[in-house]
């Protein structure tokens, strides 16, 4: 089926995710808390293997980049700095009669109309989504999005910290750091992925509307002139990673944003918008973010954050490039764009067609029978054989054949392998060989254990 065709495509991977163990409600037997979810035992590898994805990509495969983890509360200083103390809101408005809160830049306004169904333009309304109230439009209040708390024994407002909005601010901060302790030249950059929180007014659509979010940032800092060359070359980097985690390339869409939508530290920015089910919207972002952190940096703590080009002799305050990528939407991408169902034997099958690099689980391994010693000895070593290539190789002797598949398929892994009675040599000319089944087409062929190892190892390289 077409998945955009699917109007409970949501429904259902919000429902796979729960029964295959990759995402849970947060904080579920108290009744959850908006806006948190939790990663289970297969989601929490997805989204390790996309990071570590990046950090091949974004980092590590770059003689330019350097990696920091910074500390998630920071001096509020930094965000007095940053301009999200004064800035970083959301138009707030309520209902007025259950009292339900809304961002005013998500509803829908319309004209009202009189008894004889004139539109009176001097009226407009907003229908309230919880109870149905019209509502009169009115200016709304701004609300600051960041959660605040108290370090240390007092409440006071001198004791305020903030969780940080965005990881960013933990890499400005380091800027100087690295430039003294590593002296890279420019243009270099510098990459962290940790969380960040954000007290949206109305989480929502799974993972995608988050108030505790995971982040993967890149701030590049270079000579003014050099801007728009470094914006290039990360916006094609950008799509590079979004076909090396299996993003079908017709569904990651670029917009660029006017002035007037742009954050308040953006000279451009570029939203990589996906094909989500609820309707196309913001998968990563890519900004030029000029001078304006550096500076204010510079200008609030009083040290000086400028650079030295020591061949020309310059100094001047480096501008930056920043491509940030929220991890939860970018793994709700891959589960959205991945999630396949067909009608292999008797009933529908689901599966997760995920790129092999990705997948939780590289292969899975299964003795026909689990009450056959032998089989399970053997069935034991071919599995360590296959780890040797990569550690992420399931076992499975739980209930029949078909309903292992099944399983694995929900799973998303590429590859089942089956050891039976002609591994054994039952039939003399098949001594050695196993069944590997593939997941997209259920289809199934005889190997050596080599054979099948080279083709796991072919499919994730
Ligand atoms: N440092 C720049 C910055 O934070 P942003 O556009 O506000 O820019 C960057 O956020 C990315 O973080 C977004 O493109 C999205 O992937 C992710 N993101 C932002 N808010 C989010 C939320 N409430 N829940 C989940 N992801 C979010």
């Amino acid at each position: 089926m077409s998945h955009m065709a699917d109007a409970n495509l949501m429904e259902k991977i919000v429902s796979l995710c729960k029964r295959r163990g990759f995402i849970f409600p947060g904080s579920e037997i108290y009744g959850g808390l908006a806006g948190t979810f939790d990663y289970g035992p297969y989601g929490v590898v997805l989204k390790e293997n996309v990071e570590r994805l990046w950090l091949g990509m974004f980092r590590d495969g770059r003689d330019d980049m350097y990696g920091v983890d910074a500390a998630i509360l920071m001096n509020p200083k930094v965000w007095e700095a940053s301009g999200h103390v004064a800035g970083f809101s959301d138009p707030l408005v309520e209902c007025e009669k259950c009292k339900r809160r809304f961002r005013a830049d998500h509803l829908q306004f319309k004209y009202k109309k009189d008894k004889n169904g004139k539109i009176l333009e001097d009226q407009e309304v907003w229908v309230c989504e919880n109870c149905g109230t019209e509502n009169k439009k009115r200016e709304p209040r701004q609300f600051n999005m960041m959660f605040k708390t108290h370090a240390g024994a007092m409440e006071d407002d001198s004791a305020t910290v903030y969780l940080r909005p965005e990881t960013a601010g933990g890499i400005f901060t380091n800027f100087k750091n690295v430039v003294d302790s590593l002296h890279p030249k420019l243009p270099f950059g510098i990459a962290q992925i940790g969380k960040a929180f954000r007290n949206e007014i109305a989480p929502r659509d799974f993972i995608f509307r988050l108030r505790e979010l995971e982040q993967m940032e890149v701030e590049y800092f270079i000579h003014p002139l050099e801007w728009e060359q470094a914006f290039e070359e990360w916006r094609k980097m950008m799509h590079l990673f979004a076909e090396a985690i299996g993003l079908p390339q017709n569904m990651v869409h670029e917009l660029e944003v006017e002035a007037k939508d742009r954050a308040h530290y953006s000279k451009r920015t570029i939203d990589f918008e996906f094909e989500y089910p609820f309707g196309r919207k913001e998968l990563w972002g890519l900004a030029y973010r000029t001078d304006f952190d550096l500076s204010a940096h510079e200008t609030n703590s009083k040290v000086e954050l400028r650079y030295l080009d020591e061949a020309t002799g310059e100094k001047f305050t480096p501008h930056v490039i920043e491509p940030s990528l929220g991890v939860d939407r970018t793994v709700l991408a891959i589960l959205a764009s991945a999630y396949r169902e067909d009608d292999m034997g008797a009933d529908v099958r689901t599966y997760l067609a995920l790129a092999p690099k990705i997948a939780p689980m590289k292969a899975m391994v299964s003795p026909l029978l689990k009450n056959k010693p032998e089989l399970v000895a053997k069935a034991r070593e071919v599995r360590a054989e296959l780890q040797k290539i990569h550690p992420a190789i399931a076992w499975d002797d739980n209930g029949n054949i078909g309903k292992r598949y099944r399983r694995q398929d929900e799973i998303g892994t590429p590859f089942c392998v089956t050891i039976d009675f002609d591994t054994l040599g039952e039939k003399p000319e098949l001594k050695g060989t196993v069944t590997l089944r593939h997941r997209d087409t259920g289809e199934q062929e005889r190997l050596t254990v080599a054979q099948v190892a080279g083709r796991i190892r072919a499919a994730i390289s």
